[in-house]
């Protein structure tokens, strides 16, 4: 299922950037925002509550990754907050993934994060001492992350293929890592176009600073979007 919105990255550290930015979009135009720890952490809820209050839908990235019952606790303080889409950490492992869906119910999108992508190869063998190959361990925890009744992960459009084929076709790969043609990659390492991610397969694209440090970021999203959807 691909979304039609590119989810946009609302990473602003107050309320009043936040609100600011959110204000120069049509009343009409709804999004799909995402809303990180920086965000959350520095407003709490009432930042979620005044995206849903505007009609937007809200992918709220805040990786939990505790035990099984406070994840399953946190997780339906979220599902009342009216949160369309959150994620965990998929190394919490397969219960801890199953309680958080019990907590977050059916109706929203649950997705889990696999090897974060500032992990190398060497740093998970070394670190985290996972005797396999980077690749690997993303499609196990892929894996894991069907069998807990999850909807999908947070991947590299790189990994979109792979992840598809271990798990299922439906089964829902975000992609962050997104640059219109044209627009520096900056500090993002391994980027692709909306178009690029679409062929390949991802079902929603997470961008960022290409619409919220663009001199028009209504221009700059339209113009993404419809990338996104040709
Ligand atoms: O500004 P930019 O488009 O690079 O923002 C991308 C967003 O996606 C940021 O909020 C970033 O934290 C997030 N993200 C990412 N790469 C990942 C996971 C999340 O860029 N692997």
């Amino acid at each position: 299922m691909r979304e039609q919105r590119p989810v946009i990255a609302l990473d602003f550290p107050d309320f009043e950037t936040t609100k600011a930015f959110l204000e120069r979009f049509p009343e009409e135009e709804t999004l799909y925002v995402k809303i990180g720890m920086e965000l959350y952490y520095a407003c709490g809820s009432q930042v979620v509550t005044y995206a849903k209050s505007l009609g937007h839908s809200v992918f709220l990235d805040l990786k939990l990754h505790d035990i099984p019952n406070t994840v399953k606790s946190a997780m339906a303080v979220l599902r009342k907050l009216g949160v369309d889409m959150t994620n965990v950490h998929a190394a919490g492992g397969v219960e801890m993934m199953k309680a958080a869906r019990e907590g977050f119910g059916d109706q929203g999108t649950l997705i889990a994060v696999t090897q974060l992508t500032s992990t190398s190869q060497e740093q998970m063998q070394k670190f985290q001492n996972i005797q396999t190959s980077l690749a690997e361990s993303v499609l196990h925890y892929a894996k894991k992350t069907a069998e807990a009744g999850l909807d999908g992960v947070v991947c590299s459009a790189h990994e979109v293929a792979a992840i598809k084929e271990a798990t299922s076709e439906d089964f829902v790969c975000l992609t962050p890592g997104i640059r219109p043609s044209g627009v520096e990659p900056g500090d993002q390492k391994r980027v692709m176009t909306p178009a690029e991610a679409r062929e390949i397969g991802s079902d929603f694209i997470v961008v960022g600073r290409p619409i919220t440090q663009a001199a028009d970021p209504v221009a700059a999203y339209q113009k993404i979007q419809a990338e996104w959807n040709s």
